[in-house]
C-alpha cells in the first residue's frame, strides 16, 4: 500500500457541473505512478477537493482509497502546517515558517485520519509505504495500531540541517512519529544524515551507520534505518513520448510560434518561491539589458504551473514573478520576439515533452528542492543527444547529474556565465554532457529507486527487536 497526502488523480469539477478526475501536480505522483500501475497495490490519499466524500475506486489501473479533508483540514493541516511551517522549515527557510498551536492539532487529527484508514484495509503483515512532510507521524501509529504491517516511509523533499530543524516547537513529536517506520528514506546522504543527528541530539538514541536503536519498551530497541534512496522517473516512457513523430511536429511548431529564435531556454516548475524563479529571471534580464543576449535571438520559456494558490507567499510570489516577467517582456520584446513566453498553467505530458525537444538549454535554479524531476525528464527525452542541463547545486538532481553545467543560483554572476556557456556551447560538447547524463538517467530509473527502497524495507523489518 502507497498513502500520500495526494491520490494521483484530483476531483474537479467542470463549469457545466460534470465531475472529472485530473492527474494531481507535482513530483511525488509523477514518481509513485510507474510503480502503482506495476504493483497492482492500493494508494491512499486525498483527491484533491474539499468536504467531499468518495467510495474506493479505479482509475487507470490503480486502486485508490480517498481520505477526505474538509475545509478547516484544508486550511490547518494543509495550507497551514504542511506548506506554511513544514514547507519553508524544510527548505532553509527561504520563506519564514509559521508555527500555530491549531495547525499542529490538525495536523495530528488528519494524520490519525489517514493511520485509521490504513489500518482499517491493510492485509495482515502488508508493508505500507507512507509518502511525505504531510504524513510524518502515520508510521508511529501506524505501528502502534497495526504491529503486524512492514512501514516504510519517504521524504521527498530535504531533510533541515538540526539548527534550522531545532525551531520546530514539535521537532521531537514528528522525530517519534517518523521512527514508527522499519526504514526512513530520504533523497540525500546530507537528508539522512541531518535527520539521524536530530534524533541524537534530541533523544540521544545510539546511531551506528544508517542504522539508529530505537527503545522498544524495557531493555529491548528496535532497529530502524534511515538512509538516501534518490528518487526517480519512469525515464523509457519520456523517451518513448519523445520518439513520438506527433511529439516532434509539436516541438517544431513551438519553435515556429515563438518566432523561430536561434536559442530556446526553458524552466519548469510550480510557482513556488523554493525553485528560484526571480534568481533565473535576473539573470537572463540583465543579460538582455547588457546585450549579451538579444531577444530577436533568444526566448525563455518559462512554465510556472500553479500551486498552493491561498497561502500567503505563494500569492506575492506570483506577483514579484508576473510583474518582472511583465517589465522585461515590456523593455525587451519585439513583435514576434517574446524575451519571456510565461505561462501560468499545468501542461499535459505530451506537450511538457515537445517543450523539452524544442529547449536548448533547461534552467533549473532551485534554491533548494528534494530532488528536481524536471532535470531528469529533460535528460530521459533528448535521445538526440543535445540540449544543455544548467542545474542547482541545491538540487538532489545535483548529486547525480554532474555533467550539468552547475551553478549556485544564488551567485547571479554565476547565472549569467552559466546560461552564455550553454547558449554557446559547440555540439561535441553539448553531446559528451548529454551522454553521460542520460547514462545516469537511464542507469537509475523509478523502478530501480523502488526497488532497492522496498528490497532495504523488507530487509530492514526482518531485523528482530533485541538489545545492542
Ligand atoms: C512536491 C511535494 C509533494 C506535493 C507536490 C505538489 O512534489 O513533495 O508532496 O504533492 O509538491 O504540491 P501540492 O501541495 O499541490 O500537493
Amino acid at each position: 500500500m502507497v498513502v500520500s497526502n495526494r491520490l494521483p488523480v484530483d476531483h474537479e469539477l467542470a463549469e457545466d457541473g460534470t465531475a472529472t478526475w485530473r492527474a494531481s501536480p507535482g513530483g511525488l505522483v509523477t514518481a509513485l505512478e510507474p510503480l502503482m500501475r506495476a504493483s497492482g497495490g492500493v494508494w491512499v490519499g486525498w483527491p484533491g477537493v474539499a468536504d467531499q466524500e468518495f467510495e474506493p475506486f479505479e482509475n487507470d489501473g490503480i486502486s485508490l482509497v480517498p481520505v477526505s479533508l474538509s475545509q478547516h483540514d484544508l486550511e490547518f493541516y494543509y495550507e497551514g502546517f504542511s506548506n506554511d511551517t513544514l514547507w519553508p522549515l524544510y527548505h532553509d527557510v527561504i520563506s519564514p515558517p509559521s508555527f500555530h498551536r491549531e495547525w499542529w492539532d490538525s495536523y495530528v487529527e488528519v494524520n490519525r485520519r489517514f493511520a485509521d484508514a490504513v489500518a482499517a484495509v491493510a492485509a495482515p503483515g502488508a508493508t505500507v509505504w507512507v509518502h511525505d512532510y504531510q504524513l510524518q507521524l502515520v508510521p508511529r501509529m501506524l505501528r502502534e495500531a497495526r504491529p503486524d504491517l512492514v512501514i516504510g516511509f519517504f521524504n521527498h523533499i530535504p531533510f533541515p540541517p538540526y539548527g534550522i530543524y531545532s525551531q520546530l516547537p514539535w521537532r521531537k513529536q514528528i522525530l517519534d512519529g517518523l521512527l514508527g517506520a522499519d526504514l526512513i528514506g530520504f533523497q540525500r546522504v546530507a537528508d539522512a544524515g541531518n535527520f539521524s543527528r536530530a534524533v541524537r541530539r534530541l533523544f540521544g538514541y545510539p546511531t551506528r551507520g544508517t542504522a539508529i536503536d530505537v527503545p522498544d519498551g524495557g531493555q529491548r530497541f528496535r532497529r530502524v534505518v534511515a538512509r538516501h534512496f534518490p528518487i526517480s522517473i519512469d525515464a523509457n516512457a519520456f523517451e518513448e513520448l519523445a520518439r513520438r513523430p506527433d511529439i516532434q511536429a509539436r516541438s517544431r511548431q513551438i519553435r515556429d510560434e515563438l518566432g523561430n529564435p536561434k536559442t530556446i531556454i526553458l524552466g519548469v516548475d510550480r510557482l513556488d518561491y523554493t525553485k528560484g524563479i526571480g534568481h533565473r529571471l535576473k539573470a537572463y534580464g540583465e543579460l538582455l539589458a547588457e546585450g549579451r543576449l538579444i531577444a530577436e535571438d533568444v526566448t525563455l520559456v518559462q512554465v510556472a504551473s500553479p500551486s498552493r494558490e491561498r497561502v500567503g507567499a505563494y500569492m506575492d510570489l506570483r506577483d514579484e514573478i508576473e510583474l518582472a516577467v511583465g517589465r522585461m517582456n515590456g523593455d525587451y520584446s519585439t513583435i514576434g520576439h517574446p524575451a519571456v513566453s510565461y505561462h501560468h498553467h499545468g501542461y499535459p505530458r505530451e506537450e511538457m515533452v515537445a517543450l523539452y525537444l524544442a529547449a536548448d538549454v533547461m534552467l533549473v535554479t532551485a534554491l533548494r528542492d528534494g530532488m528536481n524531476l524536471v532535470a531528469k525528464e529533460y535528460v530521459a527525452v533528448r535521445f538526440d543527444e543535445d540540449g544543455v542541463l544548467v542545474l542547482s547545486e541545491f538540487t538532489g538532481a545535483s548529486d547525480q547529474l554532474k555533467q550539468a553545467v552547475l551553478i549556485n543560483p544564488h551567485d547571479i554572476e554565476d547565472v549569467k556565465s552559466a546560461i552564455l556557456l550553454a547558449v554557446n556551447m559547440p555540439k561535441p560538447e553539448r553531446k559528451r554532457r548529454m551522454r553521460a547524463l542520460r547514462r545516469k538517467v537511464f542507469d537509475n530509473d523509478v523502478a530501480a529507486w523502488s526497488a532497492s527502497f522496498l528490497e532495504t524495507l523488507t530487509g530492514a523489518a526482518k531485523v528482530a527487536p533485541g538489545v545492542p
